[in-house]
């Protein structure tokens, strides 16, 4: 079975005290959403350890943003699966494209990445997708199934999560066609081994599209980053109409 996951990524944004306020009214609201959908916050690392003390007994599962393929090493910046695992994290994003774009992530090290968060018991949710320029030269098929092939290399698919995100799409505004995502979710299924691997839209989702996107039949889910940091904002997308 392919589990509803809507995740948010906070990106760099939110203190400890602006994480736990916007917590605190999300909570309150979340008696009504529909119980089979996994709800995941992925929070800078210095918020995690005050998340994870929030989150305890609730249904929101805490999720990070980045993960180092070592358990330990001169790696400055950098943060191991058993630093997160202790933290009580159970997700990680891997391989967003602001990483690929702007701190040089490869699909090599996307790969080791993914396989360290798994030893460690977390869920990658493993992401790529093509930029403007990628698909106005047609190349967003090749570019995604190549990506998918470096990225995957020996990774167990019985413990994966992976976001279909156009770079063209993120904080943009500009939502992708929700037949258009769904066609290459299609695609990237088409290309793993497991059944059961959940694969989430994710750029400029927002309370006005969220049903629409949801309500295509490839789609399990969605990466949201700037609605998510609002808790009315947040909740409307968590309780989408399917
Ligand atoms: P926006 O929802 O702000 O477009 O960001 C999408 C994203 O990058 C989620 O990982």
């Amino acid at each position: 079975m392919r589990k509803v996951i809507i995740a948010g990524n906070w990106k760099m944004y939110k203190t400890r005290a602006e994480a736990l306020e916007m917590l605190q009214k999300f909570l309150d609201q979340l008696d009504e959403i529909p119980e089979d959908r996994e709800i995941v916050i992925c929070a800078p690392f210095t918020a995690l350890e005050t998340l994870s003390k929030a989150l305890h007994g609730t249904r929101v599962r805490l999720g990070a943003q980045n993960v180092h393929w070592d358990i330990e090493g001169a790696y400055t910046g950098e943060i191991s699966g058993p630093m997160l695992a202790e933290l009580g994290v159970r997700y990680v994003i891997v391989g967003h494209s602001e990483r690929r774009q702007y701190f040089g992530e490869s699909d090599s090290t996307v790969n080791r990445r993914l396989k360290a968060a798994q030893h460690h018991g977390l869920t990658p949710i493993l992401c790529v997708g093509e930029s403007k320029q990628q698909r106005d030269a047609g190349e967003a098929e090749r570019l995604i199934i190549g990506q998918l092939e470096e990225d995957l290399a020996d990774v167990d698919q019985t413990n994966l999560v992976i976001a279909y995100e156009p770079i063209w799409a993120i904080g943009t505004g500009e939502t992708c066609e929700s037949s258009e995502a769904d066609r290459i979710i299609g695609l990237i299924r088409s290309q793993l081994t497991h059944p059961d691997v959940s694969i989430l839209y994710g750029g400029s989702v927002k309370p006005g599209n969220v049903d629409e996107i949801l309500a295509q039949p490839e789609i399990d889910g969605a990466l949201v980053g700037g609605a998510s940091l609002s808790p009315g904002d947040f909740l409307r997308i968590v309780d989408f109409k399917a």
